[in-house]
């Protein structure tokens, strides 16, 4: 509604499938509508499909264009802050399936990416600052000079986006390239992601739940305090993660009661080989740690560590 009309302009003959907004409408049914679509438009393998949304519409238009009569070229345009700096990047394409996130889908890469800042004026606060999460997590986990820099951060009204996502995408495609099917450096992308899973999980099923970027900055404040304890970062470092999530980020409260509820949710997390939760943490901003482990005490502390009750 907000996009399009801007991105008409430009574009030359076609035609336009509207899909439901939301997480919920990333599913096969929703792929079979866009199938659909591209045979009654007599779609062949030289026609493109142009993904204009979030990371919704990018991962599921690129999946249903990778597989129409085994893959034809796409364009992602992605219109929220968290598809720009995040889902665009690195050719993972999928839906949901019975209940698992991205649990069908596909590597591949897109033709063209196109940015567009504007896009971002009428994304909602909230969306905006959860796609922030990636971004500092960027910062985090590969540029400590420019982590020092963001601490002059003020304001998503005087935040150059411009800038901010192109250093994101920087970050991403080096760390992509040097590992496109992640079996190294690319889980380094899943910093605050195995705690901040768990919690975003957690809190969609009560009446108040977080966005992705919302949990994945609780996660890597309650991460960055497994990285102390295990060694690798100063603790002056992980209170400065804190003190920053804690100016963008309204604070949640997360009951003693849940933690053991979270952890049984770590243990479910994909990434892990048997029975070991597989942490990715930073050894000081800007250097990842792959592979770390940490028993149940050690994710309460980080739990209490993010609350305020530890240290
Ligand atoms: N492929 C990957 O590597 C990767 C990485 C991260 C996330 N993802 C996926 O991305 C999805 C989340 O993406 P998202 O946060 O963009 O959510 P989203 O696509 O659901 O978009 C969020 C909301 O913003 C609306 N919206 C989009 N652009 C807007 C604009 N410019 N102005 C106003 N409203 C706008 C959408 O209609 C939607 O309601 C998840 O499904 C996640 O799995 C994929
Ligand atoms: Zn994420």
């Amino acid at each position: 509604v907000h996009c399009y009309p801007i991105l008409a302009l430009y574009l030359p003959a076609h035609q336009v499938i509207t899909l439901p907004a939301g997480e919920s409408a990333k599913t096969l049914d929703t792929c079979q509508t866009i199938w659909h679509e591209m045979t009654r438009m007599g779609m062949d393998r030289r026609g493109v499909v142009l993904n204009l949304g979030g990371g919704v519409i990018g991962d599921m238009g690129g999946f249903a264009a990778a597989t129409f009569k085994r893959g034809i070229d796409f364009v992602q345009v992605p219109t929220t802050l968290l598809a720009q700096v995040d889902a665009s990047v690195g050719g993972k394409l999928g839906i949901d399936f019975m209940g698992y996130k991205n649990h069908i889908g596909v590597f591949r890469e897109p033709v063209a990416v196109a940015m567009y800042p504007g896009f971002l004026k009428t994304l909602p606060p909230r969306e905006l600052r959860s796609g922030f999460a990636e971004v500092i997590k960027h910062y985090l986990i590969a540029d400590a000079p420019g982590w020092v820099g963001l601490q002059a951060f003020t304001s998503f009204e005087s935040l150059d986006f411009e800038a901010v996502v192109a250093h994101s995408v920087e970050i991403k495609s080096r760390i992509v390239a040097a590992d496109p099917y992640e079996s190294g450096l690319r889980k380094a992308l899943n910093f605050g992601h195995t705690l901040g899973h768990a919690i975003e999980s957690y809190y969609l099923e009560t009446p108040e739940p977080l966005l992705h970027g919302e949990a994945i900055a609780i996660g890597m404040v309650a991460e960055a305090w497994l990285a102390v304890r295990l060694g690798l970062l100063e603790q002056a470092e992980a209170e400065a993660i804190r003190a920053f999530v804690a100016r963008v980020y309204d604070p949640v409260t997360i009951p003693e009661s849940a933690f053991f509820n979270l952890y049984f949710r770590t243990l479910q997390d994909k990434k892990n080989h048997g029975s070991h939760v597989r942490y990715a943490l930073i050894g000081g901003v800007g250097t990842p740690v792959l592979d770390q482990e940490a028993d149940r005490d050690l994710v309460f502390e980080a739990l209490r560590f993010y609350a305020g009750t530890m240290s």
